[in-house]
Protein backbone atom coordinates (compact mmCIF):
# COMPACT_ATOMS: atom_id res chain seq x y z
CA UNK A 1 0.00 0.00 0.00
CA UNK A 2 1.10 3.31 -0.95
CA UNK A 3 0.54 7.13 -0.02
CA UNK A 4 -0.83 8.71 -3.25
CA UNK A 5 -1.93 12.25 -3.69
CA UNK A 6 -2.96 13.47 -6.97
CA UNK A 7 -3.43 17.37 -7.77
CA UNK A 8 -6.53 17.96 -10.38
CA UNK A 9 -10.08 18.26 -10.58
CA UNK A 10 -13.32 16.38 -9.48
CA UNK A 11 -16.29 17.32 -11.39
CA UNK A 12 -20.27 16.33 -11.39
CA UNK A 13 -21.07 14.14 -14.16
CA UNK A 14 -24.55 13.80 -15.64
CA UNK A 15 -24.43 11.17 -18.15
CA UNK A 16 -27.52 10.64 -20.25
CA UNK A 17 -27.42 7.05 -21.61
CA UNK A 18 -28.74 7.55 -25.06
CA UNK A 19 -30.18 4.78 -27.85
CA UNK A 20 -28.16 6.47 -30.35
CA UNK A 21 -25.93 9.72 -30.97
CA UNK A 22 -28.27 12.51 -31.52
CA UNK A 23 -28.37 14.58 -34.68
CA UNK A 24 -28.08 18.58 -34.39
CA UNK A 25 -31.41 20.11 -33.57
CA UNK A 26 -32.92 16.54 -32.92
CA UNK A 27 -35.21 16.25 -29.80
CA UNK A 28 -34.73 12.72 -28.14
CA UNK A 29 -35.13 11.10 -24.96
CA UNK A 30 -32.63 9.61 -22.52
CA UNK A 31 -32.76 6.08 -21.39
CA UNK A 32 -31.09 6.56 -18.41
CA UNK A 33 -29.79 9.17 -16.12
CA UNK A 34 -26.45 8.65 -13.80
CA UNK A 35 -25.94 11.49 -11.62
CA UNK A 36 -21.69 10.79 -10.00
CA UNK A 37 -18.79 12.44 -9.39
CA UNK A 38 -15.85 12.41 -12.21
CA UNK A 39 -12.62 14.40 -12.94
CA UNK A 40 -9.57 12.62 -14.04
CA UNK A 41 -7.60 12.79 -10.62
CA UNK A 42 -9.92 11.70 -8.57
CA UNK A 43 -11.43 9.05 -11.05
CA UNK A 44 -7.62 7.62 -10.65
CA UNK A 45 -8.04 7.81 -7.21
CA UNK A 46 -11.36 5.73 -7.11
CA UNK A 47 -9.39 3.25 -9.14
CA UNK A 48 -6.20 3.05 -6.97
CA UNK A 49 -8.11 3.22 -3.90
CA UNK A 50 -10.09 0.02 -4.63
CA UNK A 51 -6.51 -1.47 -5.63
CA UNK A 52 -5.69 -0.73 -1.41
CA UNK A 53 -3.87 2.62 -1.55
CA UNK A 54 -3.83 5.67 0.31
CA UNK A 55 -5.42 7.85 -1.76
CA UNK A 56 -4.94 11.93 -1.05
CA UNK A 57 -6.61 14.39 -3.52
CA UNK A 58 -5.60 18.36 -3.76
CA UNK A 59 -7.91 20.19 -5.71
CA UNK A 60 -10.76 23.06 -5.59
CA UNK A 61 -14.14 22.58 -4.21
CA UNK A 62 -17.15 25.57 -4.06
CA UNK A 63 -19.45 25.56 -0.83
CA UNK A 64 -22.92 24.68 -3.22
CA UNK A 65 -25.14 21.63 -3.04
CA UNK A 66 -22.91 19.46 -5.93
CA UNK A 67 -19.76 19.81 -4.36
CA UNK A 68 -21.53 17.93 -1.30
CA UNK A 69 -22.37 14.99 -3.65
CA UNK A 70 -18.93 15.09 -4.63
CA UNK A 71 -17.23 14.79 -1.08
CA UNK A 72 -19.68 12.46 -0.21
CA UNK A 73 -18.59 9.83 -3.13
CA UNK A 74 -14.64 11.01 -1.92
CA UNK A 75 -15.79 9.93 1.30
CA UNK A 76 -17.04 6.68 0.56
CA UNK A 77 -14.15 6.30 -1.78
CA UNK A 78 -11.76 6.83 1.36
CA UNK A 79 -9.94 9.68 -0.33
CA UNK A 80 -8.89 12.34 2.14
CA UNK A 81 -9.66 15.49 1.10
CA UNK A 82 -7.50 17.31 3.51
CA UNK A 83 -5.42 19.40 1.03
CA UNK A 84 -8.55 20.68 -0.54
CA UNK A 85 -9.13 24.30 -1.30
CA UNK A 86 -12.34 25.40 -0.42
CA UNK A 87 -13.96 28.66 -2.03
CA UNK A 88 -17.24 30.45 -0.52
CA UNK A 89 -18.47 30.94 -4.11
CA UNK A 90 -18.58 29.30 -7.46
CA UNK A 91 -19.86 25.96 -9.32
CA UNK A 92 -17.86 22.99 -9.01
CA UNK A 93 -16.50 21.75 -12.63
CA UNK A 94 -20.30 20.04 -14.46
CA UNK A 95 -19.54 17.73 -17.71
CA UNK A 96 -22.74 16.70 -19.53
CA UNK A 97 -21.71 13.35 -21.09
CA UNK A 98 -23.89 11.66 -23.59
CA UNK A 99 -23.14 8.63 -23.60
CA UNK A 100 -24.04 6.31 -26.56
CA UNK A 101 -25.64 2.63 -24.98
CA UNK A 102 -24.92 0.97 -28.27
CA UNK A 103 -21.54 1.98 -28.59
CA UNK A 104 -20.55 2.79 -25.37
CA UNK A 105 -18.87 6.04 -26.64
CA UNK A 106 -18.95 9.32 -24.18
CA UNK A 107 -19.12 12.75 -25.67
CA UNK A 108 -18.47 15.32 -22.84
CA UNK A 109 -19.45 19.44 -23.00
CA UNK A 110 -17.23 20.87 -20.07
CA UNK A 111 -18.87 23.95 -18.06
CA UNK A 112 -15.61 24.86 -15.77
CA UNK A 113 -16.37 28.03 -13.70
CA UNK A 114 -14.24 27.46 -10.33
CA UNK A 115 -10.45 28.63 -10.22
CA UNK A 116 -7.65 25.57 -10.69
CA UNK A 117 -5.72 24.26 -7.98
CA UNK A 118 -3.27 27.14 -6.80
CA UNK A 119 0.52 26.93 -6.26
CA UNK A 120 0.31 28.57 -2.82
CA UNK A 121 -2.17 26.12 -1.56
CA UNK A 122 0.75 23.21 -2.37
CA UNK A 123 3.63 24.44 -1.01
CA UNK A 124 1.76 24.05 1.99
CA UNK A 125 1.25 19.93 1.91
CA UNK A 126 4.30 18.21 3.35
CA UNK A 127 5.44 15.89 0.30
CA UNK A 128 7.06 13.75 2.93
CA UNK A 129 3.89 12.40 3.67
CA UNK A 130 3.28 10.71 0.27
CA UNK A 131 5.13 7.68 -1.99
CA UNK A 132 3.83 9.29 -5.32
CA UNK A 133 2.53 12.27 -6.98
CA UNK A 134 0.13 12.66 -9.76
CA UNK A 135 -1.03 15.56 -12.14
CA UNK A 136 -2.94 16.63 -14.49
CA UNK A 137 -1.84 18.24 -17.49
CA UNK A 138 -3.94 21.56 -16.68
CA UNK A 139 -3.12 25.17 -15.07
CA UNK A 140 0.16 25.02 -16.90
CA UNK A 141 1.23 28.00 -15.00
CA UNK A 142 1.02 27.19 -11.80
CA UNK A 143 1.42 23.32 -12.00
CA UNK A 144 4.71 23.94 -13.64
CA UNK A 145 5.62 25.33 -10.34
CA UNK A 146 4.51 22.47 -8.53
CA UNK A 147 6.63 20.06 -10.32
CA UNK A 148 9.24 21.92 -10.33
CA UNK A 149 8.86 22.35 -6.50
CA UNK A 150 8.20 18.67 -5.98
CA UNK A 151 11.30 18.51 -8.08
CA UNK A 152 13.37 20.60 -6.17
CA UNK A 153 11.98 19.71 -2.32
CA UNK A 154 11.33 16.01 -2.49
CA UNK A 155 13.87 14.63 -5.75
CA UNK A 156 13.15 11.35 -5.34
CA UNK A 157 9.33 11.15 -4.72
CA UNK A 158 8.18 10.17 -8.44
CA UNK A 159 5.73 12.51 -10.48
CA UNK A 160 3.80 11.61 -13.40
CA UNK A 161 1.67 13.56 -15.23
CA UNK A 162 -1.45 12.96 -17.32
CA UNK A 163 -0.78 15.24 -20.81
CA UNK A 164 -4.61 14.73 -22.34
CA UNK A 165 -5.01 18.31 -23.95
CA UNK A 166 -3.51 20.62 -25.54
CA UNK A 167 -2.61 23.41 -23.86
CA UNK A 168 -0.62 26.78 -24.20
CA UNK A 169 2.53 25.98 -22.67
CA UNK A 170 2.09 22.67 -21.68
CA UNK A 171 5.47 21.15 -23.25
CA UNK A 172 6.89 22.83 -20.24
CA UNK A 173 5.57 19.99 -18.16
CA UNK A 174 7.54 17.53 -20.19
CA UNK A 175 10.92 17.52 -18.15
CA UNK A 176 9.33 17.96 -14.99
CA UNK A 177 8.24 14.46 -14.57
CA UNK A 178 9.13 10.95 -14.29
CA UNK A 179 6.46 9.45 -16.13
CA UNK A 180 4.87 11.09 -18.88
CA UNK A 181 1.15 9.68 -19.63
CA UNK A 182 -0.40 10.81 -22.96
CA UNK A 183 -3.41 10.23 -24.87
CA UNK A 184 -4.21 9.65 -28.05
CA UNK A 185 -6.01 12.75 -28.79
CA UNK A 186 -2.92 14.36 -27.54
CA UNK A 187 -1.10 12.54 -29.82
CA UNK A 188 -2.96 13.04 -32.44
CA UNK A 189 -3.73 16.89 -32.40
CA UNK A 190 0.16 16.96 -32.76
CA UNK A 191 -0.48 15.26 -35.97
CA UNK A 192 0.52 11.86 -35.44
CA UNK A 193 -1.40 8.87 -36.46
CA UNK A 194 0.30 6.54 -34.08
CA UNK A 195 1.44 6.31 -30.71
CA UNK A 196 5.04 5.65 -31.56
CA UNK A 197 5.85 8.23 -34.21
CA UNK A 198 4.41 10.88 -31.58
CA UNK A 199 6.83 9.41 -28.92
CA UNK A 200 9.65 9.28 -30.58
CA UNK A 201 9.79 12.80 -31.41
CA UNK A 202 9.38 14.12 -27.72
CA UNK A 203 12.25 16.74 -27.03
CA UNK A 204 15.20 15.82 -25.59
CA UNK A 205 14.19 17.05 -22.13
CA UNK A 206 12.13 13.95 -21.53
CA UNK A 207 14.69 11.69 -22.31
CA UNK A 208 14.83 10.13 -18.87
CA UNK A 209 10.99 9.78 -18.25
CA UNK A 210 8.80 7.26 -19.14
CA UNK A 211 6.78 7.79 -22.18
CA UNK A 212 3.28 6.41 -22.33
CA UNK A 213 0.43 6.88 -24.45
CA UNK A 214 -2.52 5.21 -24.52
CA UNK A 215 -4.66 4.40 -28.17
CA UNK A 216 -8.19 2.95 -27.22
CA UNK A 217 -9.10 -0.32 -28.42
CA UNK A 218 -5.41 -0.36 -30.27
CA UNK A 219 -4.40 -0.84 -26.12
CA UNK A 220 -1.20 1.59 -25.84
CA UNK A 221 2.74 2.37 -26.27
CA UNK A 222 5.23 3.04 -24.23
CA UNK A 223 8.88 4.32 -24.36
CA UNK A 224 12.32 4.19 -22.11
CA UNK A 225 15.43 4.94 -22.47
CA UNK A 226 15.72 1.42 -23.30
CA UNK A 227 13.18 0.10 -25.33
CA UNK A 228 9.57 0.61 -27.08
CA UNK A 229 7.10 -1.05 -25.67
CA UNK A 230 3.18 -2.01 -26.83
CA UNK A 231 0.26 -3.96 -24.74
CA UNK A 232 -2.89 -4.90 -26.94
CA UNK A 233 -6.34 -3.93 -25.45
CA UNK A 234 -8.10 -6.44 -23.25
CA UNK A 235 -11.80 -6.01 -24.80
CA UNK A 236 -14.63 -7.06 -22.28
CA UNK A 237 -16.97 -9.98 -23.50
CA UNK A 238 -19.37 -6.43 -23.82
CA UNK A 239 -17.91 -2.52 -24.05
CA UNK A 240 -20.18 -1.32 -21.73
CA UNK A 241 -18.71 2.23 -20.53
CA UNK A 242 -15.69 3.79 -21.56
CA UNK A 243 -16.15 6.82 -19.72
CA UNK A 244 -12.88 7.01 -17.45
CA UNK A 245 -11.04 4.40 -19.37
CA UNK A 246 -7.84 6.60 -19.48
CA UNK A 247 -8.40 7.40 -15.92
CA UNK A 248 -8.09 4.11 -14.84
CA UNK A 249 -5.23 3.06 -17.46
CA UNK A 250 -3.23 5.76 -15.50
CA UNK A 251 -4.06 4.43 -11.98
CA UNK A 252 -2.80 0.91 -13.28
CA UNK A 253 0.10 2.29 -14.12
CA UNK A 254 0.70 3.52 -11.14
CA UNK A 255 -0.05 1.27 -8.93
CA UNK A 256 2.12 -0.99 -11.58
CA UNK A 257 5.54 1.01 -11.04
CA UNK A 258 4.95 1.86 -7.12
CA UNK A 259 4.59 -2.45 -6.82
CA UNK A 260 8.28 -2.38 -9.20
CA UNK A 261 6.75 -3.82 -12.24
CA UNK A 262 8.61 -3.15 -15.54
CA UNK A 263 7.63 -0.90 -17.61
CA UNK A 264 6.22 -3.17 -20.33
CA UNK A 265 4.32 -5.59 -17.55
CA UNK A 266 3.00 -2.08 -16.33
CA UNK A 267 1.27 -0.98 -19.70
CA UNK A 268 -0.34 -4.51 -19.72
CA UNK A 269 -1.99 -4.28 -16.68
CA UNK A 270 -2.62 -0.79 -17.58
CA UNK A 271 -4.69 -2.17 -20.34
CA UNK A 272 -6.40 -4.78 -18.55
CA UNK A 273 -7.32 -2.62 -15.68
CA UNK A 274 -9.01 -0.73 -18.24
CA UNK A 275 -10.33 -3.00 -20.16
CA UNK A 276 -11.97 -4.60 -17.38
CA UNK A 277 -13.21 -1.19 -16.59
CA UNK A 278 -14.82 -0.87 -20.52
CA UNK A 279 -17.08 -3.88 -19.29
CA UNK A 280 -18.60 -2.21 -16.20
CA UNK A 281 -20.76 0.89 -15.62
CA UNK A 282 -18.84 3.64 -13.75
CA UNK A 283 -15.38 3.03 -11.52
CA UNK A 284 -16.50 0.87 -8.43
CA UNK A 285 -15.24 -2.71 -10.42
CA UNK A 286 -12.05 -3.33 -9.15
CA UNK A 287 -13.29 -6.10 -6.94
CA UNK A 288 -12.23 -9.77 -7.61
CA UNK A 289 -9.08 -7.58 -9.83
CA UNK A 290 -5.55 -8.84 -9.32
P1 LIG B 1 -9.68 7.93 -22.77
O1 LIG B 1 -10.62 7.47 -21.70
O2 LIG B 1 -8.75 8.99 -22.28
O3 LIG B 1 -10.35 8.24 -24.09
P2 LIG B 1 -8.47 5.63 -24.21
O4 LIG B 1 -9.67 5.53 -25.11
O5 LIG B 1 -7.16 5.88 -24.86
O6 LIG B 1 -8.69 6.68 -23.01
O7 LIG B 1 -8.38 4.27 -23.40
C1 LIG B 1 -7.44 4.04 -22.37
C2 LIG B 1 -7.19 2.56 -22.28
O8 LIG B 1 -8.44 1.92 -22.01
C3 LIG B 1 -6.67 1.93 -23.56
O9 LIG B 1 -5.25 1.92 -23.59
C4 LIG B 1 -7.22 0.52 -23.48
O10 LIG B 1 -6.34 -0.30 -22.73
C5 LIG B 1 -8.52 0.69 -22.70
N1 LIG B 1 -9.66 0.76 -23.63
C6 LIG B 1 -10.27 1.86 -24.12
N2 LIG B 1 -11.27 1.52 -24.97
C7 LIG B 1 -11.27 0.17 -25.02
C8 LIG B 1 -12.05 -0.81 -25.71
N3 LIG B 1 -13.03 -0.44 -26.56
N4 LIG B 1 -11.77 -2.12 -25.49
C9 LIG B 1 -10.78 -2.50 -24.65
N5 LIG B 1 -10.01 -1.62 -23.97
C10 LIG B 1 -10.24 -0.32 -24.16
C1 LIG C 1 -13.43 11.12 -17.68
C2 LIG C 1 -13.60 12.45 -16.99
C3 LIG C 1 -15.01 12.69 -16.51
C4 LIG C 1 -15.02 14.19 -16.41
C5 LIG C 1 -14.08 14.63 -17.52
C6 LIG C 1 -13.14 15.73 -17.08
O1 LIG C 1 -12.10 10.95 -18.09
O2 LIG C 1 -12.70 12.57 -15.89
O3 LIG C 1 -15.33 12.05 -15.31
O4 LIG C 1 -16.26 14.74 -16.58
O5 LIG C 1 -13.33 13.50 -17.90
O6 LIG C 1 -12.28 16.11 -18.12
Amino acid sequence: MARILAVGIATLDIINGVEHYPHEDEEMRAVSQRLCRGGNATNSLTVLSQLGHECHWAGVLADEPDARHIETDLEQHNINTGAVLRLAQGKVPTSYITHNLGSGSRTIVHYRDLPEYPFEQFKQIDLSDYDWLHFEGRNIEETTKMLAWAKQYAPTLPRSIEIEKQRHGIDALFGLAHVLLFSRAFAQGRGHADALSFLNQLPDNSIHTKRVCAWGEAGAWAMDDQAEYHSPAFAPAKIIDTLGAGDTFNAGMIDAMLRDLDLAAALEQACRLAGQKCGYEGLDFVKGYN
